[in-house]
Order: structure tokens, then sequence, then C-alpha cells
């Protein structure tokens, strides 16, 4: 990325240097999220000096490290990559030695390079910082994307009692995934007949999101704001939103981690062995700017994952 809000161009870089305590990572793949569009908009607290190379996580082998055995399959996630130094959209990327972790050799490269931002979003949103209880009853905004669908699932396995999962009309609302005692609706009438839950988790943020707090949320429940993909305002009543009584609470994946990296593995098994399902759509490098494109405009179902070294064709899973 050259410029903020262009888009990336494919182009021959010189190899990266690791230096002490870092790690060189031949990627396989790597993850494409709104966190990218995020950061080359200019906008975000992070701003890496231009230009740069995105991508904030991936999966890949060690090539050359003082930590990792050279082969060693990993993640990598954390330690500023794409946020304040080069990432993962690249055939090779340093990254500091904390911001790598083992992962399954078994794992398909694409659910490797991907899995960790929704899965563990979706983990946190619902446990550590949405304190969920079994019993409880949970809503979904955006349930048929990637972290919704994922919250729709993990919530279901947790105990609630239902999960009520929200989407925008009914065909995006077939994406949510079929589980006992998940109840989808969907259209602007979605939320007028709902009995209020104990626990909103929010994808979606933008405009809506003042009506879903006050209006889905029973008083004294909690609304976990995880995502802001239809739009990066919103505006509060402030007397509806006290009358209201609800918690409203953050979710940011990068405080939360490397606290929650020991979760992960679990989570890739879960995947693996199709007890949670999560959708990836494969590209090459150079369909890269067309797929952000799709993205942006919600056409991506799932995860996007760019392979970028020279690999065989992938395929979606
Ligand atoms: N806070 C964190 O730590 C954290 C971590 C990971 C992700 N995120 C954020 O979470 C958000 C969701 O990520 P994702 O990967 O799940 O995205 P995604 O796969 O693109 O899913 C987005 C979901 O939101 C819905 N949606 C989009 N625009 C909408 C609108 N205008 N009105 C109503 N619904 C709309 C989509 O419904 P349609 O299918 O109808 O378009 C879809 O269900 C992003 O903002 C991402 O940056 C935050």
């Amino acid at each position: 990325v050259h410029a903020w809000r262009r888009a990336p161009v494919v182009e021959a870089a010189p190899e990266p240097e690791p230096v002490e305590g870092e790690t060189l990572v031949a990627v396989e793949a790597a993850a494409v999220a709104h966190i990218d569009l995020t950061v080359a908009s200019g906008t975000f607290a992070f701003r890496p000096e231009l230009p740069y190379v995105p991508g904030t996580e991936g999966a890949g082998r060690v090539v050359r490290s003082g930590r990792f055995e050279p082969g060693t399959r990993v993640h990598v996630r954390g330690g500023g990559v794409g946020l304040r130094r080069d990432g993962t959209w690249a055939e090779r990327v340093t990254v500091p030695d904390d911001a790598l972790a083992e992962v399954s050799g078994t794992a398909p490269r694409e659910l490797a390079a991907t899995f960790f931002s929704p899965c563990v979003t979706a983990r946190a949103a619902l446990d550590e910082v949405g304190g969920l209880e079994p019993g409880e009853r949970v809503a979904v905004a955006g349930a048929g994307g990637a972290v919704g669908a994922v919250t729709v699932q993990l919530a279901a396995r947790s105990g609630a009692t239902e999960v009520v999962a929200i989407e925008r009309d009914a065909e995006r609302a077939a994406a949510v995934p079929d589980r006992d005692g998940v109840r989808v609706v969907h259209g602007s009438a979605a939320l007028e007949d709902l009995e209020p839950v104990d626990l909103l988790v929010d994808t979606v943020g933008g405009a809506g999101l003042a009506e879903r707090v006050t209006s889905a949320v029973r008083p004294g429940g909690r609304a976990v704001l995880v995502g802001y993909v239809a739009g990066v305002e919103a505006s509060f009543h402030l007397p509806s939103l006290l009358a209201a009584d609800v918690r409203l609470l953050p979710m940011n994946l990068i405080r939360w981690e490397r606290r929650l990296r020991p979760a992960a593995g679990g989570l890739l098994d879960a995947l693996e062995r199709g007890e949670i399902e999560l959708p990836v759509t494969v590209v090459r490098l150079h369909e890269l700017p067309d797929a952000l494109e799709r993205m942006r405009a919600g056409a991506v179902r799932g995860r996007l994952a760019v392979l970028t070294g020279d690999h065989d064709e992938g395929s979606d899973t």
C-alpha cells in the first residue's frame, strides 16, 4: 500500500531480514479482513509507515529463527504485524517471535491462516467480555458474517437456551449455521417481536446499534460491540440508554489476543473436526484488489484468504 485509501499493488520487494528476537516466515496463506481495510484507510489508531505490506494474520513455515526449528508450521498474529510493521500479504514476512504459535500441521492452510480472528473474537465476546452464563439467551447481529456465524455456533455450544441470529434479509439469513437452539430473524421488524435477551453480540455497529442495544437487551443485560460494517459512527439518545440499563462493552482482539492464544488451538481442532463451520474463500495475490472490493461491498461469505507464495491452486473450504 503506497497511499491511504488506495488499492494495494502487487510488486517485488527485497526479502525481509529478521533481527534478534524475530523469525522469518514463508507465508502459505494470509487472512484478508475488515481490519486491513481499516488500517489502509489511514484513520485507525495504528498507522504503519507508508509504503507498507498489509495483513494482520496468516500461516506459514519457519525459514530462520532463534526460537523455532526451520520448517515448523506457525500461525502469525500480533506484535504489530500489519498494524505497525509489514504484514502477511507477502511471500515472506519477519515477525517478533512472540507473535508466532505452532499450528496444527493437518489444518488446511487457508483455515490455519484465517480462523484465529473470528473464533477467538467470538469466544471472548461471549465469555471474557460478555460474561455468558449457562441458561442465558443471546442475540447476535451480523449472524451470517464470519465473526457472527462463529459466535452463533459457540453460543449454542455454551449452554445458551436460545440464540437469536439477526440478519438483514432472508437471503443472507441462509448463511447462519443451522444449529439446535438457534432462531434466525431478519428484516427491519426483527426486533419488534423479540423478547429482550441477556447478551447481545453486535458485529454490525452503525446507525442501528442504538436501537439494538436499547430494545433487544433486557435491563441489566450486556451488549458487546465487536464491529462496524454498517458504519463507524453510532448515536445514542442518552436518556433511553440509561433507561435501558444495558452495559455496552467493547471487544478489542488486539488487547486480548495474547491472553487468549491458548484457547485458539482447541478452536482450530473443533473446526478441523467439523464441529464449528467457517467457510473460507481463497484468492491468489493478483486477485486481491478485486477481492477487497467484494469484501468492502459485503459480497464475501465467511473469511477471505490470499495465497501469497508459489503454491499449487487453492480451493474454497
Ligand atoms: N473488535 C474486534 O476485536 C474485532 C475482531 C474481528 C472482527 N471485528 C469486526 O467485526 C466486524 C465483522 O467482521 P466479519 O469478518 O464477521 O465481517 P463479515 O463476514 O463481512 O460479516 C459482516 C456481517 O454484517 C452484516 N452487515 C454488513 N453491513 C450491514 C448493514 N449495513 N446492516 C446490517 N447488517 C450488515 C452482514 O450481513 P449481509 O450478509 O447482509 O451483508 C454480515 O452478516 C468487522 O467490522 C470487523 O472489523 C472486530
